[in-house]
């Protein structure tokens, strides 16, 4: 019966990760996904988190029911602020919005949602981005293509190339955009450069859609949603993808949103009950526990803060590393240029190593990279750093 089915071939960053497990060196040094890990290297937990999973213990509903299809009614309304901010006025009353699960799950809802309803338009994602980008709207039935975005060269934005590729684009295209920390290259729209985009999604009638996973980690939390206050500002309608796995250390609750900002309060209506029928027809309604606790911070001033004081700290945490690094990579390798990773922001950068380079930082280091040679900055410590460094300079 299942012999015709493909072998998989496993994720690219998953697979990688098994690997760094088994691997039995003590120095091994993992910059393999995005988590973020602390100074000690673990994942650590959030105290303003941890507080709110201490008031979650004794205030767990008293009948355990299913949550509405589109989620905790308190916490759509808590987290929209955060993703929308001082723009909220201008989008509140067109939007739709449902809990989802983690960032994917928000993407996997919208890419069903827009191939039920644009069944002809295709998706434009930036060259290089996130793998599941490309898989999860395959999945959906939604070509995937691309546009320009990094240059190999100059290790920087090719903002002219995708600008040029942007314009050339049919009406209703897809185009996925990474509104803060670019993964996997950390490297960003300037606010002049975000207003041009938006411009020509106006121009064009292009649908943009939003994934923002790493929101307070590239310069603020406010900062870092000024695209989504641009595109709010010109109204056209856009999508939004939210994640609270990194920004909240909740990876395995799956906790995230996906907003829809329609033309008018009618059509949000409308597109309010197609998002329930899609999250009924995927898993039917969302788990509650990590809703409740992000809701229960957000609620709270003292928790917000608190919370805000913790992102920040690893947001500084994260720039003090790439800092250090081009520093110590300056002082071995003075003949290589490696600014370019201190001006990335978030939780990655790219190295522009080879795929034979990077092969040779994990088997000769045991330093271990995404094959596409994105590092994740997170797993930078004081304890490792040095040998991070001297291996990079070693295979450059
Ligand atoms: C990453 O890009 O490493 C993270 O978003 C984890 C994942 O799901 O791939």
């Amino acid at each position: 019966m299942f012999e015709h089915v493909d072998a998989y071939a496993g994720d690219p960053i998953f697979s990688l990760v098994e690997q760094f497990m088994k691997d039995p060196r003590e120095n091994k040094v993992n910059l393999t996904i995005g988590f973020y890990f602390d100074e000690d290297g673990k994942v650590p937990n959030f105290s303003s988190v941890d507080k709110a999973k201490v008031w979650a213990a004794d205030n767990l509903p008293a009948s355990p029911v299913y949550l509405p299809m589109d989620g905790l009614p308190d916490y759509r309304v808590a987290v929209k602020s955060l993703a929308f901010g001082d723009a909220m006025p201008l989008v509140d009353s067109r939007l739709a919005s449902t809990q989802s699960l983690g960032g994917s799950g928000a993407l996997k809802v919208g890419a069903d949602l827009l191939k039920r309803y644009f069944p002809d338009s295709e998706l434009w994602v930036s060259d290089p981005t996130w793998e599941n980008h490309h898989s999860i709207f395959k999945g959906a039935g939604v070509k995937v293509n691309t546009y320009r975005y990094y240059n190999p060269q100059t290790k920087m934005l090719d903002f002219s190339g995708m600008l040029e590729d942007l314009n050339q684009l049919p009406e209703r295209a897809i185009v996925l955009l990474h509104p803060c920390c670019h993964n996997p290259t950390g490297i960003d729209l300037t606010n002049e450069q975000w207003q041009q985009v938006v411009d020509v999604v106006k121009q064009r009638n292009l649908l943009a859609f939003f994934d923002m996973a790493y929101q307070g980690f590239g310069f603020g939390l406010n900062e870092d949603t000024q695209a989504i206050k641009l595109m709010a500002e010109s109204g056209q309608p856009f999508l939004l993808a939210q994640s609270f796995s990194k920004i909240f250390s909740l990876y395995s609750e799956r906790v995230g949103a996906l907003y829809v900002v329609c033309e008018s309060p009618e059509t949000a209506e409308t597109i309010q009950g197609q998002l329930k029928f899609t999250v009924r027809t995927n898993y039917s309604t969302p788990p509650s526990f990590g809703a409740r606790l992000v809701n229960h911070v957000l609620a709270s001033d003292a928790l917000t803060d608190e919370w805000k004081t913790e992102l920040e700290a690893m947001r500084e945490r994260m720039h003090t590393m790439r800092q250090q690094l081009v520093a110590k990579l300056g002082e071995l390798r003075p003949d290589v240029d490696f600014s370019y990773l201190a001006t990335q922001v978030g939780m990655f950068s790219y190295t522009g190593f080879s795929p034979e380079q990077i092969k040779r930082l994990k088997d000769e280091f045991g330093v271990y990279l995404i094959a596409s040679g994105r590092m994740c900055v997170a797993g930078l410590n004081t304890r490792n750093i040095d040998a991070t460094a001297k291996a990079f300079a070693a295979v450059c």
